[in-house]
């Protein structure tokens, strides 16, 4: 595996527009990469991990590759209608270095 196979992933993520291939720049948030692509999503915190706008829903597979989210992370995705146990995330919770290249993701639909 190569230097940039290791810093650099790319991933998949859908938004009300379409799909997106961005690449999972190590050292940043999933938020912060999506920012950076032109992906529509919301973030009204900033990142802070209060708004609960920056919702992300992963494939079962996807999510059970990554870092479990924190009892914080899981009472604000719990209060949105679209809320998927075992699917959704907070994108300023997740580091893009985790995902696994090839991940497809989507932005879940405005509460
Ligand atoms: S941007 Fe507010 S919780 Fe992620």
């Amino acid at each position: 595996m190569g230097q940039a196979d290791i810093q650099e992933r790319q991933v998949i993520v859908r938004d009300e527009y379409g799909e997106h291939l961005i690449v999972a720049t190590a050292g940043q948030s999933l938020l912060k990469i999506m920012q950076h692509n032109g992906v529509e999503v919301a973030a009204v915190c900033g990142g802070s991990m209060s708004c609960g706008t920056c919702h992300v829903r992963l494939s079962p597979e996807d999510y059970a590759r990554i870092a479990p989210p924190t009892k914080g992370e899981i009472a604000l995705l719990e209060g949105s209608d679209h809320y998927l146990e075992g699917r959704s995330r907070l994108a300023c919770q997740i580091s893009a270095a985790e995902l696994p290249p090839g991940a497809i993701l989507e932005v879940a639909p405005d509460e």
